[in-house]
């Protein structure tokens, strides 16, 4: 039986430079996809895969994410009268509950997830980048979550990039591939195209095993001066089994402008209410 899971973690305590000014006052978290803010499709994304308790490790300027998970009263009861269940749906709070701290420094990833520690406690528990946004049905995290039913200890969503990108990535050194599934026997977080072990690389959904914390508590630093997620990962991959799935679905790199603005495109041409009309206006730019 392996451990369920029902919390998940959302470290949006990035400083998002690479979208300046948008993001001098608003956290790069709260930039729309089309009209909901990426967060809220990570959210959404967790709460379909079955978390009930979201946990947002946040830092300064970014009261107003958190705000954006509890209701809005006002807001509600005008959309109520209004008759808009539409849109009354799309503010509410996600079922569950809703919990958020500060990383008051920023010193990487492994870090962000650590200020998680007494929140997750000994359950195992995902954590969901929104940056990396997925389009994808059914969701990415879901379809982690069948496998973890299957093979248990750490499971993260993976895909292939080309080996001069390496270098942005957590890599795989992989032991067992069937395709879909591989079983890695080490990782490397950033390596440089020449070294990197393989081309299959973390994407930002994780499901981990509570010992993560024993050696992130080390708080040792690597790639980038960064206390990182992926160098406390590859410390357990000897004693618990760490896969990482190819998932079926689109992935867009929303940390970059291209990648922001190629996911705006793909979610705007999947809505039934936009696609075609932002198909004709696409014709114009060609
Ligand atoms: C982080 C992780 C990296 C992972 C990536 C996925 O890097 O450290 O291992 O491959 O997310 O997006 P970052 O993009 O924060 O530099």
């Amino acid at each position: 039986m392996v451990k369920p899971i029902h919390k998940a973690i959302f470290p949006v305590a990035g400083r998002g430079t690479r979208f300046l000014p948008a993001t001098k006052i608003l956290a790069k978290e709260m930039l729309p996809i089309v009209d909901k803010p990426l967060i809220q499709y990570a959210v959404e994304e967790a709460r379909n895969a079955g978390i009930e308790e979201f946990f947002f490790v946040t830092g300064r300027g970014k009261v107003a994410l958190v705000d954006h998970f509890d209701h809005a009263i006002e807001l509600e009861q005008a959309l109520l009268e209004r008759g808009d269940k539409k849109a009354l749906q799309s503010v509410l709070p996600p079922s569950g509950r809703v919990f958020a701290t500060r990383q008051q420094e920023p010193l990487g990833l492994g870090h962000a997830v650590l200020c998680a520690q007494k929140f997750v406690g000994e359950e195992a528990f995902a954590v969901l980048l929104a940056d990396d946004l997925i389009l994808a049905e059914p969701g990415c995290l879901k379809q982690m979550m069948d496998v973890y039913k299957e093979v248990g200890g750490n499971v993260v969503a993976c895909e292939n990039v080309p080996r001069e990108r390496t270098c942005h990535y957590g890599i795989l050194d992989i032991a067992e591939d069937d395709g879909r599934l591989a079983r890695a026997r080490g990782l490397v977080e950033k390596p440089d195209p020449a070294e990197a072990p393989s081309t299959l690389s973390i994407i930002g959904r994780y499901i981990l095993q509570p010992e993560i914390f024993r050696h992130l508590e080390k708080r040792e630093v690597g790639a980038g001066n960064e206390i990182q997620l992926t160098d406390s990962l590859a410390k357990t991959v000897s004693g618990i089994p760490f896969h990482g799935l190819r998932f079926k679905g689109k992935r867009f790199d929303c940390g970059g402008k291209l990648g922001f603005l190629e996911a705006n495109l793909a979610f705007a041409l999947e809505r039934q209410d936009l696609g075609p009309r932002v198909h004709e206006m696409l014709k114009k730019y060609r």
